[in-house]
Protein backbone atom coordinates (compact mmCIF):
# COMPACT_ATOMS: atom_id res chain seq x y z
CA UNK A 1 0.00 0.00 0.00
CA UNK A 2 1.18 3.16 -0.60
CA UNK A 3 1.03 6.20 1.40
CA UNK A 4 1.59 10.17 1.08
CA UNK A 5 3.90 10.86 3.35
CA UNK A 6 5.83 14.47 4.74
CA UNK A 7 9.46 13.79 3.51
CA UNK A 8 10.49 18.04 4.28
CA UNK A 9 8.73 20.89 5.80
CA UNK A 10 9.71 24.70 5.57
CA UNK A 11 8.50 27.83 6.23
CA UNK A 12 8.90 31.86 6.02
CA UNK A 13 7.86 34.73 8.34
CA UNK A 14 8.08 38.35 7.01
CA UNK A 15 10.74 40.30 8.88
CA UNK A 16 8.69 43.12 10.37
CA UNK A 17 6.84 42.53 13.90
CA UNK A 18 4.14 43.91 15.41
CA UNK A 19 4.16 43.27 19.08
CA UNK A 20 1.28 43.78 21.02
CA UNK A 21 2.44 47.11 22.45
CA UNK A 22 2.60 48.19 18.62
CA UNK A 23 -0.84 47.67 18.03
CA UNK A 24 -1.81 49.54 21.35
CA UNK A 25 -0.28 52.28 19.59
CA UNK A 26 -2.47 51.81 16.69
CA UNK A 27 -5.87 51.01 18.05
CA UNK A 28 -7.44 51.18 21.74
CA UNK A 29 -6.63 47.97 22.99
CA UNK A 30 -4.03 46.45 25.34
CA UNK A 31 -1.35 43.92 25.14
CA UNK A 32 -3.67 42.27 28.44
CA UNK A 33 -6.72 41.72 26.54
CA UNK A 34 -4.94 40.39 23.38
CA UNK A 35 -3.08 37.70 25.17
CA UNK A 36 -5.75 36.89 27.69
CA UNK A 37 -8.27 36.20 24.66
CA UNK A 38 -6.10 35.35 22.05
CA UNK A 39 -2.55 33.82 23.22
CA UNK A 40 -0.64 36.46 20.83
CA UNK A 41 1.91 38.21 21.74
CA UNK A 42 3.52 39.24 18.22
CA UNK A 43 2.98 38.67 14.78
CA UNK A 44 4.86 38.94 11.55
CA UNK A 45 3.20 41.67 8.74
CA UNK A 46 5.12 41.92 5.44
CA UNK A 47 5.65 45.68 5.12
CA UNK A 48 6.86 45.45 1.64
CA UNK A 49 4.17 46.63 -0.96
CA UNK A 50 6.15 45.09 -3.96
CA UNK A 51 5.94 41.85 -1.67
CA UNK A 52 2.47 39.03 -1.52
CA UNK A 53 1.50 35.83 -1.31
CA UNK A 54 3.45 34.39 -3.66
CA UNK A 55 6.95 35.84 -2.49
CA UNK A 56 6.32 34.01 0.53
CA UNK A 57 5.66 30.96 -0.58
CA UNK A 58 8.77 30.71 -2.92
CA UNK A 59 11.15 31.11 -0.01
CA UNK A 60 9.07 28.50 1.91
CA UNK A 61 9.68 26.61 -1.48
CA UNK A 62 12.65 26.97 -2.31
CA UNK A 63 13.74 26.28 1.42
CA UNK A 64 11.87 22.86 1.30
CA UNK A 65 13.90 21.79 -2.16
CA UNK A 66 17.20 22.62 -0.49
CA UNK A 67 16.30 20.54 3.04
CA UNK A 68 14.92 17.75 0.82
CA UNK A 69 18.00 18.50 -1.57
CA UNK A 70 15.38 17.91 -4.91
CA UNK A 71 15.56 20.61 -7.71
CA UNK A 72 12.06 22.57 -7.91
CA UNK A 73 12.13 20.43 -11.42
CA UNK A 74 11.40 17.62 -9.85
CA UNK A 75 7.97 18.39 -8.58
CA UNK A 76 4.86 17.18 -10.11
CA UNK A 77 2.48 19.40 -8.70
CA UNK A 78 2.29 22.34 -6.46
CA UNK A 79 -0.84 22.98 -4.74
CA UNK A 80 -1.45 26.56 -2.61
CA UNK A 81 -3.82 26.92 -0.12
CA UNK A 82 -4.70 30.69 0.13
CA UNK A 83 -7.21 33.36 0.51
CA UNK A 84 -5.09 36.02 -0.23
CA UNK A 85 -3.82 34.97 -3.74
CA UNK A 86 -1.63 38.13 -5.61
CA UNK A 87 -4.72 38.53 -7.83
CA UNK A 88 -7.95 37.04 -8.42
CA UNK A 89 -6.55 35.01 -11.14
CA UNK A 90 -4.09 33.40 -12.53
CA UNK A 91 -2.93 31.30 -9.38
CA UNK A 92 -0.63 32.52 -6.92
CA UNK A 93 0.48 28.50 -7.01
CA UNK A 94 1.44 29.26 -11.23
CA UNK A 95 3.54 32.25 -9.75
CA UNK A 96 5.58 30.27 -7.45
CA UNK A 97 6.31 27.58 -9.31
CA UNK A 98 7.24 30.01 -12.45
CA UNK A 99 9.37 31.74 -10.26
CA UNK A 100 11.26 28.55 -8.54
CA UNK A 101 11.55 27.08 -11.94
CA UNK A 102 9.15 23.67 -10.96
CA UNK A 103 9.16 23.57 -15.22
CA UNK A 104 7.69 20.34 -14.70
CA UNK A 105 4.43 21.13 -12.22
CA UNK A 106 1.07 22.16 -12.61
CA UNK A 107 -0.05 24.02 -9.91
CA UNK A 108 -3.67 25.24 -8.60
CA UNK A 109 -4.80 27.18 -5.50
CA UNK A 110 -7.22 26.28 -2.94
CA UNK A 111 -9.39 28.35 -1.08
CA UNK A 112 -10.39 26.55 1.94
CA UNK A 113 -9.44 29.48 4.53
CA UNK A 114 -8.39 28.11 7.86
CA UNK A 115 -9.12 24.51 6.87
CA UNK A 116 -7.18 25.38 3.54
CA UNK A 117 -3.99 23.95 4.09
CA UNK A 118 -5.23 20.21 5.73
CA UNK A 119 -7.64 20.63 2.55
CA UNK A 120 -4.99 20.89 -0.03
CA UNK A 121 -2.97 17.98 1.73
CA UNK A 122 -5.13 15.60 1.37
CA UNK A 123 -5.91 16.63 -2.29
CA UNK A 124 -2.57 16.45 -2.93
CA UNK A 125 -2.28 13.50 -0.83
CA UNK A 126 -4.67 11.73 -3.60
CA UNK A 127 -2.18 12.00 -6.34
CA UNK A 128 0.56 10.23 -4.41
CA UNK A 129 -1.54 7.35 -3.26
CA UNK A 130 -3.09 6.87 -7.00
CA UNK A 131 0.48 6.22 -7.64
CA UNK A 132 0.30 9.23 -10.26
CA UNK A 133 3.29 11.23 -8.77
CA UNK A 134 6.17 11.43 -6.97
CA UNK A 135 6.72 14.60 -5.55
CA UNK A 136 3.72 17.16 -4.58
CA UNK A 137 4.52 20.44 -3.24
CA UNK A 138 1.86 21.71 -0.99
CA UNK A 139 1.77 25.02 0.20
CA UNK A 140 0.01 27.15 3.04
CA UNK A 141 0.84 31.14 2.67
CA UNK A 142 -1.41 34.22 3.08
CA UNK A 143 -0.49 37.79 3.41
CA UNK A 144 -3.56 38.67 6.02
CA UNK A 145 -2.36 42.27 6.27
CA UNK A 146 -4.00 43.40 2.79
CA UNK A 147 -7.44 42.43 3.35
CA UNK A 148 -7.29 43.27 7.19
CA UNK A 149 -8.84 46.29 8.75
CA UNK A 150 -6.59 48.10 10.85
CA UNK A 151 -9.40 50.03 13.02
CA UNK A 152 -11.14 46.93 13.68
CA UNK A 153 -9.73 46.06 17.10
CA UNK A 154 -11.40 42.71 17.30
CA UNK A 155 -10.28 41.24 14.11
CA UNK A 156 -6.80 43.47 13.22
CA UNK A 157 -5.01 41.98 16.43
CA UNK A 158 -5.58 38.35 15.04
CA UNK A 159 -4.18 37.65 12.45
CA UNK A 160 -0.79 37.58 11.18
CA UNK A 161 1.24 36.87 7.61
CA UNK A 162 3.46 34.13 7.19
CA UNK A 163 4.04 30.47 4.34
CA UNK A 164 4.53 27.23 5.27
CA UNK A 165 5.00 24.35 2.66
CA UNK A 166 5.15 20.23 2.67
CA UNK A 167 6.92 17.90 0.01
CA UNK A 168 4.32 14.75 -0.23
CA UNK A 169 6.49 11.86 -1.37
CA UNK A 170 5.32 7.71 -1.42
CA UNK A 171 5.97 5.57 1.26
CA UNK A 172 5.58 1.78 1.69
CA UNK A 173 6.44 2.05 5.10
CA UNK A 174 3.78 2.08 7.76
CA UNK A 175 4.16 6.38 8.03
CA UNK A 176 2.24 9.07 5.99
CA UNK A 177 -1.52 10.36 5.92
CA UNK A 178 -3.26 7.40 7.59
CA UNK A 179 -7.09 9.15 7.19
CA UNK A 180 -8.70 12.24 7.21
CA UNK A 181 -12.55 13.33 7.66
CA UNK A 182 -13.20 16.88 6.32
CA UNK A 183 -16.08 19.06 6.33
CA UNK A 184 -17.86 22.34 4.81
CA UNK A 185 -20.90 24.19 5.49
CA UNK A 186 -21.53 27.00 3.20
CA UNK A 187 -24.31 28.12 5.44
CA UNK A 188 -21.88 29.40 8.01
CA UNK A 189 -20.63 31.71 5.20
CA UNK A 190 -21.62 35.32 6.05
CA UNK A 191 -19.99 35.12 9.56
CA UNK A 192 -16.76 35.32 8.38
CA UNK A 193 -16.03 36.17 5.02
CA UNK A 194 -14.78 38.89 2.68
CA UNK A 195 -18.44 41.26 1.46
CA UNK A 196 -16.89 42.59 -2.03
CA UNK A 197 -14.40 41.95 -4.97
CA UNK A 198 -15.72 38.79 -6.26
CA UNK A 199 -18.33 37.94 -8.73
CA UNK A 200 -21.31 39.10 -6.51
CA UNK A 201 -19.87 42.57 -5.47
CA UNK A 202 -17.05 43.36 -7.70
CA UNK A 203 -14.54 46.41 -6.38
CA UNK A 204 -16.36 49.96 -6.96
CA UNK A 205 -16.13 53.15 -5.33
CA UNK A 206 -18.88 52.16 -3.13
CA UNK A 207 -17.63 48.92 -1.45
CA UNK A 208 -13.85 50.94 -0.57
CA UNK A 209 -15.77 53.40 1.25
CA UNK A 210 -17.86 50.62 3.02
CA UNK A 211 -14.53 48.85 3.42
CA UNK A 212 -16.01 46.14 2.18
CA UNK A 213 -12.39 43.90 0.83
CA UNK A 214 -11.98 43.91 5.03
CA UNK A 215 -11.72 40.45 6.76
CA UNK A 216 -15.38 40.59 8.28
CA UNK A 217 -15.74 38.26 11.55
CA UNK A 218 -18.56 37.81 13.59
CA UNK A 219 -15.88 36.59 16.24
CA UNK A 220 -18.32 34.87 18.93
CA UNK A 221 -20.36 32.76 16.29
CA UNK A 222 -17.12 31.74 14.46
CA UNK A 223 -15.63 31.05 18.28
CA UNK A 224 -18.85 28.77 19.46
CA UNK A 225 -18.75 27.06 16.21
CA UNK A 226 -14.75 26.85 16.12
CA UNK A 227 -14.43 25.03 19.51
CA UNK A 228 -17.22 22.81 19.14
CA UNK A 229 -16.57 21.50 15.48
CA UNK A 230 -12.97 21.10 15.70
CA UNK A 231 -12.69 19.45 19.29
CA UNK A 232 -15.13 17.23 17.75
CA UNK A 233 -13.84 16.40 14.51
CA UNK A 234 -10.16 15.63 16.28
CA UNK A 235 -12.45 13.36 18.61
CA UNK A 236 -14.10 11.96 15.96
CA UNK A 237 -11.10 11.36 13.53
CA UNK A 238 -9.14 9.54 17.11
CA UNK A 239 -12.30 7.55 17.66
CA UNK A 240 -12.80 5.88 13.64
CA UNK A 241 -8.95 5.09 14.52
CA UNK A 242 -9.63 3.34 17.67
CA UNK A 243 -6.81 5.92 19.07
CA UNK A 244 -6.61 6.47 22.43
CA UNK A 245 -4.61 9.68 24.51
CA UNK A 246 -1.73 7.63 25.09
CA UNK A 247 -1.29 7.17 21.20
CA UNK A 248 -1.21 10.96 19.98
CA UNK A 249 2.40 12.16 19.89
CA UNK A 250 0.75 15.40 18.84
CA UNK A 251 -1.97 17.96 17.92
CA UNK A 252 -1.11 20.55 16.01
CA UNK A 253 -4.42 22.50 15.44
CA UNK A 254 -4.58 26.29 13.54
CA UNK A 255 -3.60 28.87 15.55
CA UNK A 256 -6.44 30.85 15.71
CA UNK A 257 -6.81 31.36 19.22
CA UNK A 258 -5.70 29.49 22.39
CA UNK A 259 -8.33 28.85 23.92
CA UNK A 260 -10.55 27.17 20.87
CA UNK A 261 -6.99 24.86 20.83
CA UNK A 262 -6.92 24.09 24.69
CA UNK A 263 -10.63 22.93 24.45
CA UNK A 264 -9.50 20.81 21.90
CA UNK A 265 -6.40 19.18 23.21
CA UNK A 266 -9.18 19.14 26.34
CA UNK A 267 -12.03 17.28 23.99
CA UNK A 268 -9.26 14.82 22.89
CA UNK A 269 -8.17 14.41 26.71
CA UNK A 270 -4.08 15.04 25.80
CA UNK A 271 -1.69 17.17 27.97
CA UNK A 272 -0.59 20.44 27.17
CA UNK A 273 2.62 18.88 26.41
CA UNK A 274 1.70 17.19 23.26
CA UNK A 275 0.29 20.42 21.54
CA UNK A 276 2.05 22.47 19.20
CA UNK A 277 1.76 26.16 19.83
CA UNK A 278 3.45 28.92 17.95
CA UNK A 279 0.63 31.54 18.49
CA UNK A 280 2.40 34.09 20.52
CA UNK A 281 5.09 34.69 17.53
CA UNK A 282 3.08 34.46 14.49
CA UNK A 283 -0.82 35.00 15.18
CA UNK A 284 -3.17 33.17 12.97
CA UNK A 285 -1.17 33.51 9.60
CA UNK A 286 -4.46 31.29 8.19
CA UNK A 287 -3.16 28.21 5.70
CA UNK A 288 0.31 28.84 6.80
CA UNK A 289 -0.73 27.69 10.60
CA UNK A 290 -0.10 23.89 10.54
CA UNK A 291 2.86 24.00 8.04
CA UNK A 292 4.67 26.43 10.11
CA UNK A 293 3.48 24.49 12.85
CA UNK A 294 5.05 21.04 11.35
CA UNK A 295 8.25 23.94 10.54
CA UNK A 296 8.91 25.02 14.04
CA UNK A 297 8.44 21.37 15.49
CA UNK A 298 10.39 19.23 13.03
CA UNK A 299 13.33 18.48 15.62
CA UNK A 300 11.24 17.60 18.59
CA UNK A 301 9.42 14.65 16.00
CA UNK A 302 10.38 11.41 15.61
CA UNK A 303 9.52 8.39 12.97
CA UNK A 304 5.90 6.87 13.95
CA UNK A 305 4.76 9.88 16.08
CA UNK A 306 1.05 9.65 15.55
CA UNK A 307 0.31 13.53 14.85
CA UNK A 308 -3.43 14.74 14.67
CA UNK A 309 -4.30 17.88 12.46
CA UNK A 310 -6.97 20.04 13.14
CA UNK A 311 -8.50 23.34 11.48
CA UNK A 312 -11.64 25.48 11.74
CA UNK A 313 -12.04 28.36 9.25
CA UNK A 314 -14.03 30.09 6.98
CA UNK A 315 -16.35 29.03 4.92
CA UNK A 316 -17.42 26.95 7.14
CA UNK A 317 -14.62 24.97 6.92
CA UNK A 318 -13.32 22.23 9.22
CA UNK A 319 -11.56 18.98 10.01
CA UNK A 320 -8.57 16.75 11.01
CA UNK A 321 -6.00 14.60 9.54
CA UNK A 322 -4.29 11.65 10.77
CA UNK A 323 -0.60 11.36 10.10
CA UNK A 324 2.25 9.46 10.94
CA UNK A 325 5.36 11.13 10.87
CA UNK A 326 7.97 9.47 8.70
CA UNK A 327 11.23 10.93 9.83
CA UNK A 328 13.79 11.94 12.64
CA UNK A 329 13.39 15.76 12.35
CA UNK A 330 16.30 16.44 15.29
CA UNK A 331 18.77 14.99 12.25
CA UNK A 332 17.09 18.14 9.44
CA UNK A 333 18.74 21.33 9.71
CA UNK A 334 16.51 23.98 9.67
O1 LIG B 1 -9.14 31.45 11.97
C1 LIG B 1 -10.44 31.41 11.44
C2 LIG B 1 -11.45 31.25 12.48
N1 LIG B 1 -11.45 32.39 13.39
C3 LIG B 1 -11.47 32.15 14.69
O2 LIG B 1 -11.42 31.01 15.11
C4 LIG B 1 -11.65 33.33 15.60
C5 LIG B 1 -12.73 33.03 16.58
N2 LIG B 1 -13.07 34.17 17.45
C6 LIG B 1 -12.22 34.57 18.42
O3 LIG B 1 -11.11 34.06 18.55
C7 LIG B 1 -12.69 35.63 19.37
O4 LIG B 1 -14.08 35.81 19.18
C8 LIG B 1 -11.97 36.99 19.21
C9 LIG B 1 -10.53 36.88 19.67
C10 LIG B 1 -12.03 37.45 17.74
C11 LIG B 1 -12.65 38.04 20.07
O5 LIG B 1 -12.66 37.60 21.44
P1 LIG B 1 -14.01 37.58 22.30
O6 LIG B 1 -13.65 37.09 23.63
O7 LIG B 1 -15.03 36.79 21.52
O8 LIG B 1 -14.38 39.09 22.37
P2 LIG B 1 -15.74 39.84 21.93
O9 LIG B 1 -15.75 40.08 20.48
O10 LIG B 1 -16.90 39.14 22.55
O11 LIG B 1 -15.55 41.21 22.70
C12 LIG B 1 -15.53 41.27 24.14
C13 LIG B 1 -15.20 42.69 24.56
C14 LIG B 1 -16.06 43.73 23.86
O12 LIG B 1 -16.27 44.80 24.77
P3 LIG B 1 -17.65 44.92 25.56
O13 LIG B 1 -18.72 44.97 24.52
O14 LIG B 1 -17.72 43.67 26.41
O15 LIG B 1 -17.47 46.18 26.34
C15 LIG B 1 -15.16 44.21 22.75
O16 LIG B 1 -15.47 45.52 22.33
O17 LIG B 1 -13.84 42.98 24.20
C16 LIG B 1 -13.81 44.17 23.40
N3 LIG B 1 -12.72 44.03 22.46
C17 LIG B 1 -11.46 44.45 22.70
N4 LIG B 1 -10.92 45.07 23.77
C18 LIG B 1 -9.60 45.35 23.70
C19 LIG B 1 -12.74 43.46 21.23
N5 LIG B 1 -11.52 43.52 20.66
C20 LIG B 1 -10.71 44.12 21.57
C21 LIG B 1 -9.34 44.47 21.56
N6 LIG B 1 -8.84 45.09 22.66
N7 LIG B 1 -8.51 44.18 20.52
Amino acid sequence: MIRASITAVAGFLPENIVTNADMEKIIDTTDEWITSRTGIKQRHLENDPNKATSDMGVEAVKLLCKKRGIKPEEIDLLICATVTPDMVFPATANLIAAKIGATKAWSFDLGAACSGFIYALTTGAQFIEAGRYKKVVVVGADTMSRIIDYTDRTTCVIFGDGAGAVLLEPSTEDVGIVDFILHADGNGATALHMKAGGSLRPASHETVDNKMHYVYQEGQTVFKQAVYNMAEVSAAIMEKNNLTDKDVTWLAAHQANKRIIDATANRMGIGSEKVMMNIERYGNTTAGTIPLLLWDYEKHLKKDDVIILAAFGGGFTWGAVYLKWAYDGSKVGK
